[in-house]
């Protein structure tokens, strides 16, 4: 009897804490939300972004950077508040973010804010199954079944939720992503970390695969791949 009051006591507590931590992601989006931003300045401050995510903010094929432009504002603002408090380890780009090098949270605003002034890679780098590929039917199954009800159909995220934008992402960067989640160095919403775990090596480069072809909306790509950002010429 005790023990299962203890039980019962212990669920109480990480239901508590779950629930506080959660609360504590969003709740500094909406304090970065409350700042009108100021995309002069954003654009002053995305030069030191430039020299890693390149001026376009397009990241580059081999995934070491991923691209940003087109982004939801909301994961562009946990993405960069969570680098900057260290719950998601980045220790190259940690220092960048800071209150000593970027600013305050009005910084913040302003820098997202110019992030989503920029139209999107047309050319980022696709998995190694074609569209007529067998594997890539199979990821694609999985991924309407695993991964839709979060990333949406056609992979475009949620900005009011915060889930990312899937679209446009680079292969390279989002197998290495996963491969994060599944070893516990990035932490994600719980329930996506366990749908990544269950998941067998396989399963997941195809479905990664099938991500990568999802196809970007005309409106938000840059005109060609030869496109460069003219604030950085
Ligand atoms: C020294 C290089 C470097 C600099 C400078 C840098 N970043 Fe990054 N950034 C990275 C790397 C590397 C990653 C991916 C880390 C990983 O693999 O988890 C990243 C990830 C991100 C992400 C997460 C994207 C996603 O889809 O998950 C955002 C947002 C971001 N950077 C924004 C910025 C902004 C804004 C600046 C400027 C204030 C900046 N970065 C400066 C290297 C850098
Ligand atoms: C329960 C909702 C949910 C489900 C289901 C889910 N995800 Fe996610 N996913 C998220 C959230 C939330 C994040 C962002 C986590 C954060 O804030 O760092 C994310 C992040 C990602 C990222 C990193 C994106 C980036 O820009 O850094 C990839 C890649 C990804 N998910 C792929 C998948 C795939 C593939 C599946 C299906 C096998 C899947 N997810 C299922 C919610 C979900």
């Amino acid at each position: 009897m005790k023990i299962a009051r203890n039980a019962c006591l212990g669920c109480i507590i990480v239901i508590l804490l779950l629930l506080t931590g959660v609360a504590g992601a969003i709740e500094p989006i909406r304090v970065v939300l409350e700042f009108v931003p100021d995309i002069d300045n954003g654009r002053r401050s995305f030069d030191i972004c430039a020299r890693c995510h390149l001026p376009e903010a397009w990241g580059n094929n081999d995934g070491t950077y991923p691209q940003l432009a087109g982004q939801h504002v909301n994961v562009l603002m946990k993405q960069l508040l969570d680098i900057r408090s260290g719950r998601r380890v980045n220790p190259s780009m940690q220092p960048f973010v800071q209150q000593r090098t970027i600013g305050g949270y009005q910084n913040i605003s302003d820098v997202v804010a110019y992030i989503s002034t920029l139209p999107m890679n047309p050319k980022h780098a696709k998995g190694p199954w074609p569209p007529d590929s067998v594997e890539y039917r199979e990821g694609s199954e999985m991924y309407r079944q695993y991964c839709a009800s979060c990333h949406g159909q056609a992979g475009e995220g949620n900005n009011e939720r915060a889930y990312p934008r899937l679209q446009g992402q680079h292969y390279t960067y989002m197998a290495r992503q996963a491969r994060m989640v599944r070893n516990n160095l990035r932490q994600v919403k719980p329930s996506m970390a366990a749908l990544l775990q269950r998941l067998n090596a396989d399963e997941f480069d195809k479905v990664l695969n099938y991500v990568s072809y999802l196809p970007v909306p005309p409106a938000d790509l840059a005109p060609d791949a030869q496109w460069r950002n003219p604030d950085f010429q």
